[in-house]
């Protein structure tokens, strides 16, 4: 456990103790005369003396410009607060966004050690990259939870302060192939358009090589699989979790097999919503059955209303509630056991749970 006082080597430490809070998603667009204002606090705020008890928590972003993802930060941000008006401590979170790029979010998992962190908190913008992050927080001696985007296993335990806060990938695409599953078995003349006892589907798939893309599309098709009905793909592609994306390989395919599709499955909600945009001018009587994961609010409207068949949970609040929780209590140098419902010593998963029409007024109420 790291508690050692650290010098601080970044002007921005000392922040008037009214901002508690602070998001820095520009860490590399300084301009000179903002580095010359900094320079000059420095003088006058002693920084580069003993850093004050404060728990500092950055956090890297693969890309803010993701519905999930943005929703997550905004989720630590609430905590935050609620945390520092618990304990009377005061905690600053740095957000920085990776924009897609891991070079960028290289530097800014640097610049955080710099800053004196004490816990870091990285969704990978790339998977493979998490080994080299591990080294650099176990050579400061910092703890690192890995949230989102799943390391491999050896990555995650080259230190014992290493941790992954995640949702199981595998539930969330058997979850969602269960709805579809239900649907068919409840009126199977509705979905199997053709009549002829074949579902034909087409799978929107999230980032390649991202662990939720690759198990809920193989996940999803197995549950209806084993449910004893036969499935026919018509095609499939990424859009990488984007509805831009999503709308523009819908709109290819509906002119490619038009009514012939039976279900769209969807990675996730956002794509779901883009297959939606690329429906607007088709006969709602005409439409596939749509399926999502995520529950974001907008799909969960989309359910209410009816386009959006069904989507499944992500919990993207308890993922940041127990990142929360454990970086307090790696923080204060207790066990993080005693925090969290800690798996093999190094995993916190949060359970997906499937939403359609019939539930959806649990979830719209949280
Ligand atoms: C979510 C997606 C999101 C992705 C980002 C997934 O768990 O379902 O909506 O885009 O994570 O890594
Ligand atoms: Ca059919």
């Amino acid at each position: 456990m790291r508690l050692k006082t650290r010098s601080c080597f970044s002007p921005l430490c000392r922040r008037p103790a009214g901002e508690r809070l602070e998001q820095d998603t520009a860490f590399g667009r300084r301009t000179g005369i903002t580095v010359l204002v900094l320079a000059v606090l420095l003088l006058f705020t002693g920084c580069g003396a003993q850093r004050d008890d404060s728990l500092r928590i950055g956090v890297a972003l693969y890309t803010q410009d993701d519905t999930f993802i943005s929703a997550m930060a905004q989720n630590l941000e609430w905590m935050v607060r609620e945390a520092e008006s618990e304990t009377g401590r005061k905690i600053t979170l740095f957000i920085a966004d990776g924009r897609s790029s891991q070079a960028a979010q290289m530097d800014q998992v640097d610049r955080f050690l710099a800053r004196g962190c004490d816990v870091l908190c990285v969704n990978l913008v790339d998977r493979t990259a998490a080994a080299v992050i591990a080294d650099k927080a176990e050579a400061e001696g910092v703890p690192l939870i890995f949230f989102n985007r799943q390391p491999v296993a050896e990555d995650i335990q080259r230190w014992d302060q290493i941790y992954y806060v995640g949702a199981d990938a595998r539930e969330s695409g058997e979850l969602q192939g269960r709805l579809v599953l239900d649907a068919w078995q409840a009126d199977q003349e509705a979905l199997d358009r053709n009549g002829d006892g074949i579902l034909q589907y087409v799978m929107l798939e999230g980032e390649p090589g991202h662990q939720d893309s690759l198990l809920r599309t193989e996940y999803s098709i197995k549950a209806v699989a084993d449910g004893g009905v036969e499935v026919e793909k018509l095609a499939n592609e990424t859009a990488n979790w984007n509805r831009a994306q999503a709308a523009a390989r819908t709109a290819q395919w509906l002119e490619e097999f038009g009514s012939g599709i039976e279900v769209i499955f969807s990675n996730n909600d956002d794509m779901a919503l883009g297959a939606i945009d690329a429906l607007a001018d088709t006969p709602r009587d005409c439409w596939p059955l749509i399926v999502g994961v995520d529950a974001t609010a907008p799909a969960l409207e989309a359910v209410a209303g009816g386009q959006l068949y069904g989507t499944v949970h992500n919990d993207g609040r308890g993922q940041a509630q127990a990142m929360m929780d454990l970086a307090l209590t790696l923080w204060s140098g207790g066990d993080p056991a005693q925090a969290v419902e800690l798996a093999e010593g190094h995993y916190v998963w949060l359970p997906y749970r499937a939403v359609t029409l019939e539930n959806l007024e649990e979830f719209t109420e949280e």
